[in-house]
């Protein structure tokens, strides 16, 4: 049987909302977006008011899946301000808002876990999330506790990236348990949606599937959670930057002009919402034949290196464009945990090195300490 979003909002009409409305009347909703019996939306709310609509959450979420053809339902409670922060003007129900988020307000930890840390850049396809995976696995070999959080909600890679199919166990009716590999835990929306299945994704739904999958896992303690970004400086991003506990940013960039200039955009959105920059990657930065071992600067090497001195940001290291890094990674064995005594290896450890270095640095210049404990 095949649901659409009438259905399900006549479902929500029933459900009681604070202050005698429905929950349907009461313009706390996000666009309901049903796919393939998947049924995600959020309810945005007043900070202050979340403990009251807690329950209404649930109530929406028991009330979807009860619906006949409703595979599973994911609702979002999405704060409209933080607490303590001015009042902001409604929005019209219905339409896109962004929480405001003063650049002092840092928004709360997730518990368990010492520091969040993203991996970014402006542009697609510069190889962020293999720089992701590689980098957690090299802070993994360092003694680290490292979990992984895919954020690239419109492409999941992480999937493929570690060969995942299985989906996440649910811990107690609601919460999700990272699936584990290579000593990493790792969350990505592709455990829980069809890879075929293209995905529209709002605003306030954006905000949502993060959220929830920063909060609502079973991340257990961890010395340092690396998150995966979207390409851009979009509402992913931004959401990212805003409602996650930031310590810092990993930017990726090749050293091509036009894919600096996108790095540079992506270093200004992080110092805009105040999150540390703790270096610059140049991703492809040579090419090693894979038959002779010849290198050749094919892109103009060094290009990142230079960037990262001008914008006064550390520079964490150059890893080569390689056939090996590319087929290991397209199919699942990420080259730190396959061939640990590879140059590759080394070198991702190292860049973990420094980011380690980078973070220990960034609490000591007055963030909330991230305890990491190093047993290297
Ligand atoms: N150093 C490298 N050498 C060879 N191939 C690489 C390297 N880094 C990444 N790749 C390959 O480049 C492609 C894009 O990489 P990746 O998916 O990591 O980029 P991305 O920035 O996350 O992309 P998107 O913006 O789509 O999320 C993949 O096929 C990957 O295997
Ligand atoms: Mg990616």
């Amino acid at each position: 049987m095949t649901v659409g979003k009438e259905q399900v909002l006549s479902a929500l009409a029933r459900v009681s909302a604070p202050g005698g409305r429905t929950l349907t009347d009461a313009g706390v909703l996000s666009d309901v977006v049903v796919t393939d019996g998947k049924v995600f939306f959020s309810i945005t709310v007043d900070a202050a008011a979340v403990k009251l609509w807690e329950p209404v959450r649930k109530a929406a979420e028991e009330a979807v899946r009860a619906v006949p053809g409703v595979q599973s339902a994911l609702v979002a409670l999405t704060a409209e301000r933080a607490a303590g922060a001015a009042p902001q003007q409604a929005a019209p129900a219905g339409a896109a808002r962004r929480p405001a988020h003063p650049a002092d307000n840092t928004p709360p930890g997730v518990p368990g876990v010492a520091a969040v840390i993203a991996v970014a850049s402006g542009k697609g396809g510069v190889g962020k999330s293999t720089t992701a995976v590689n980098l957690a696995l090299g802070l993994r070999d360092l003694g680290m506790k490292v979990g992984l959080l895919d954020a690239d909600i419109y492409g999941p890679s992480l999937p493929k990236l570690l060969a995942i199919k299985e989906k996440p166990q649910t811990v107690g009716g609601t919460r999700l348990k990272p699936i584990s590999r290579y000593g990493l835990s790792v969350m990505s929306i592709g455990f829980l949606i069809d890879e075929e299945t293209p995905m529209i994704w709002r605003g306030p739904m954006v905000m949502s599937a993060i959220t929830q999958m920063l909060r609502e896992v079973e991340w257990g303690k961890l010395d340092v959670m690396v998150v995966d970004m979207p390409p851009g400086t979009g509402d992913a991003q931004l959401t990212m930057a805003q409602q996650v506990p930031l310590k810092g940013a990993v930017i990726v960039s090749t050293p091509q002009d036009l894919a600096l200039i996108d790095a540079r955009r992506g270093i200004a959105m992080f110092k805009r919402v105040n999150v540390p920059v703790l270096g610059l990657v140049e991703n492809m930065s040579y090419f090693l034949c894979p038959n002779c071992g010849e290198r050749s600067d094919i892109f103009g090497h060094g290009g990142a290196h230079k960037e990262a001195e001008r914008q006064g940001v550390p520079f964490l290291g150059e890893v080569p464009l390689h056939m090996t890094i590319r087929e290991k990674s397209d199919s699942g064995l990420p080259v730190v945990a396959t061939e640990p005594d590879g140059e590759h290896a080394r070198i991702y450890r190292d860049i973990a090195a420094r980011v380690r270095d980078q973070l220990v640095g960034a609490a000591g210049a007055g963030r909330a300490a991230p305890k990491i404990v190093i047993e290297a």
